[in-house]
């Protein structure tokens, strides 16, 4: 089957700190969804490089290295009606709702000007299709139209951003961390609509989360990043059950799954020192070699291969014919 989007060895270098140190945020990145809805999964700590991947599937950094193709199309070179095509295709929801809004202007206007400008809806119909795609999330029009962004709870203000990336019946929806910032209560709801939405409407979701117990709840596919790198791909049930690379074995031990309530506890044995996540960074080998009760004086020296076994890839030498 055709791939909706294929990421090609994706580099993204940062400079950092006074001296101007280079670092591979994002580090040979490849991975690619199938044109089905499916809910695709990217997890991995603070800093892990989640983020910035998102925002070059989205077009807002260019990469140094490789190339992203949604629909065989390079997002980096479109140029004219295609950027258009792609701002309609492919949309966003972002952690903070409250942010993705101005204060001083009325939510219906961003919903209106979405509808108009990016999806094409004639202006005797919008107010009908408004009300619509805000019913599929909860909401309808005469409850959102005269009011601001901060008359909103989080959840509802959440809920109207995720109306408004429908809007344009998008075939993919990027959603970093959307759930993070609302009560365990309501985080349940939003990503079920998510399910719904791939079962309903066809649409595929990149769902970047710290949060393994949703991840699992709700995905198809899970990547787990490491300072820049995916360290292990495949499907959910596989990777999070039985875990292959050592990563992504500690994370499973800390977070039995599914149990929201450790997740707190997860995030808490994840935190590191800025020095050894700069070290960590620039390592010759493995970027896990320093924490990895497992390390040989391979994975020092040369960075792992990915190792494909059965529906996985894997990046790691223990699983590789040529250990030493
Ligand atoms: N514009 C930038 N300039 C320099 N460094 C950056 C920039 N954006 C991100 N970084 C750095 O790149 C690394 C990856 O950041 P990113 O935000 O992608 O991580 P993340 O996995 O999304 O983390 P979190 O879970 O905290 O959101 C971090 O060390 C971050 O400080
Ligand atoms: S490559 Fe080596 S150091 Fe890295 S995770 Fe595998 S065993 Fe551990
Ligand atoms: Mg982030």
């Amino acid at each position: 089957m055709a791939n909706l989007l294929e990421l090609r060895n994706i580099t993204k270098i940062f400079r950092y700190g006074l001296f101007g140190f280079r670092f591979k945020a994002v580090d040979s990145v490849s991975l690619s969804l199938e044109d089905k809805p499916l809910i695709f999964t990217i997890a991995g700590e603070s800093g892990s490089g989640k983020t910035t991947l998102a925002r070059i599937i989205l077009g807002f950094h260019i990469p140094e290295y490789g190339e992203v193709l949604y629909k065989g199309k390079n997002i980096h070179k479109l140029r004219g009606y295609d950027v258009k095509w792609y701002r309609r295709e492919v949309q966003a929801v972002f952690q903070d709702p409250y942010a993705s809004f101005n204060p001083l202007k009325k939510v219906y206007n961003y919903l209106r000007e979405t509808a108009i400008n990016i999806a094409g809806i004639g202006r005797d119909e919008v107010d009908g299709y408004i009300d619509e795609v805000l019913k599929a999330v909860g909401l309808s029009l005469d409850k959102v139209v005269n009011k601001y962004p901060h008359e909103f709870s989080g959840g509802e203000l959440q809920r109207v951003a995720i109306a408004r990336a429908l809007l344009t019946k998008p075939r993919l929806i990027i959603a970093d961390e959307p759930v993070s910032m609302l009560d365990a209560s309501l985080r349940i709801n939003i990503v079920n609509m998510f399910k719904d939405f791939k079962e309903r409407y066809g649409i595929s979701f990149i769902y970047i989360t710290h949060d393994l117990s949703t991840a699992y709840y709700i995905s198809d596919n899970i990547a787990i990043m490491y300072r820049g790198s995916v360290v292990e791909l495949g499907p959910v049930e596989k990777v999070l059950t039985e875990p292959l690379h050592p990563y992504t074995q500690v994370l499973i031990e800390s977070v039995p799954i599914p149990n929201p309530k450790a997740r707190t506890k997860w995030l808490e044995t994840i935190k590191l020192s800025s020095v050894v996540e700069e070290k960590e960074f620039i390592a010759r080998g493995c970027k896990y070699a320093s924490r990895c009760p497992y390390v040989m004086k391979r994975c020092i020296e040369e960075p792992p291969p990915d190792i494909a076994i059965g529906s996985r890839v894997v990046k790691c030498w223990l699983y590789s014919e040529q250990k030493t």
